[in-house]
């Protein structure tokens, strides 16, 4: 093929692909309009409705979430007041794999907030964040999504402490296929006690997204 034929069609081809792109982008926003009044309009969370930020979280994450709401693998365990909740009336508003992945793919496309009121920091805390906890969602918070870790910055207090606990107690990581789950929930065990529990999610809370 002569050189100038692929001059034209690379051009032709990214356009398809940028509008592609584009209809899915604007397909995950409509989808998650079925969202907002327990997440917020921004998805910057609800502290009433207990339902956390899902602005900025990695699209894997968020995606492997909602399947394990919708499987049972998280939301199941009685006693899971906010669990139940999502997973009895947020998980049935999305029908198919497809929504489940574009949802997830607009939403971490958009601006993590920022904490209103962030937790305090301890030496106590940072030397127990940064020895357990930062190798895998990272000294920063940030998370690391190849190896599964969500983003610990930004998100409310309130929400961390509670994911913590539900870890612990198994409420959360019980399924056996659940491999992170489980792995989290291995970790739980790693902190002495309930004041270095609190010193470190209180320090997880103050870290900027
Ligand atoms: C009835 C209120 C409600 C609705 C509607 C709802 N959610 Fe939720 N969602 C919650 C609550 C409460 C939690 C926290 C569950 C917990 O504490 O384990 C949650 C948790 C989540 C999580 C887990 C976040 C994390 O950091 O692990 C994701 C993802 C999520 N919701 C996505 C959605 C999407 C997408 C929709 C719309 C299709 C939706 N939710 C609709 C209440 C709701
Ligand atoms: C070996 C890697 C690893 C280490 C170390 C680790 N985590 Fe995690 N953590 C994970 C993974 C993977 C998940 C996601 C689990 C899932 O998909 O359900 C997670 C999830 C979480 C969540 C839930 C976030 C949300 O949005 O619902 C919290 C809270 C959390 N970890 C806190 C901590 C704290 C605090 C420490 C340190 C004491 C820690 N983690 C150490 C791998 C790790």
């Amino acid at each position: 093929m002569p050189r100038s034929k692929h001059a034209l069609l690379v051009p032709a081809l990214a356009a398809v692909l940028f509008a592609a792109g584009a209809a899915v982008a604007a397909d995950g926003r409509s989808v998650y309009l079925r969202c907002v009044a327990c997440h917020g309009v921004a998805a910057e969370g609800v502290a009433s409705t207990g339902a956390p930020p899902l602005a900025g979280l990695h699209a894997a994450y968020l995606q492997r979430q909602l399947q394990s709401f919708a499987s049972g693998a998280r939301g199941a365990k009685p006693g899971d007041k906010y669990g139940t909740s999502m997973r009895s009336a947020g998980a049935p508003l999305l029908s198919s794999d497809t929504e489940r992945a574009a949802v997830a793919s607009y939403l971490s496309t958009l601006k993590p907030g920022v904490q209103r009121t962030p937790g305090r920091t301890t030496a106590n805390g940072r030397n127990y964040f940064n020895a357990v906890c930062g190798a895998c969602h990272g000294s920063g918070g940030e998370g690391n999504p190849a190896l599964g870790a969500p983003r610990l910055a930004g998100l409310p207090e309130a929400y961390l402490a509670r994911q913590f606990a539900a870890f612990q107690s198994g409420q959360r990581g019980y399924q056996p296929d659940d491999r992170y789950g489980i792995q989290m929930r291995t970790i739980t065990t790693m902190l002495p006690d309930a004041e270095t529990v609190r010193d470190v999610i209180a320090y997880a809370a103050s870290l900027r997204p």
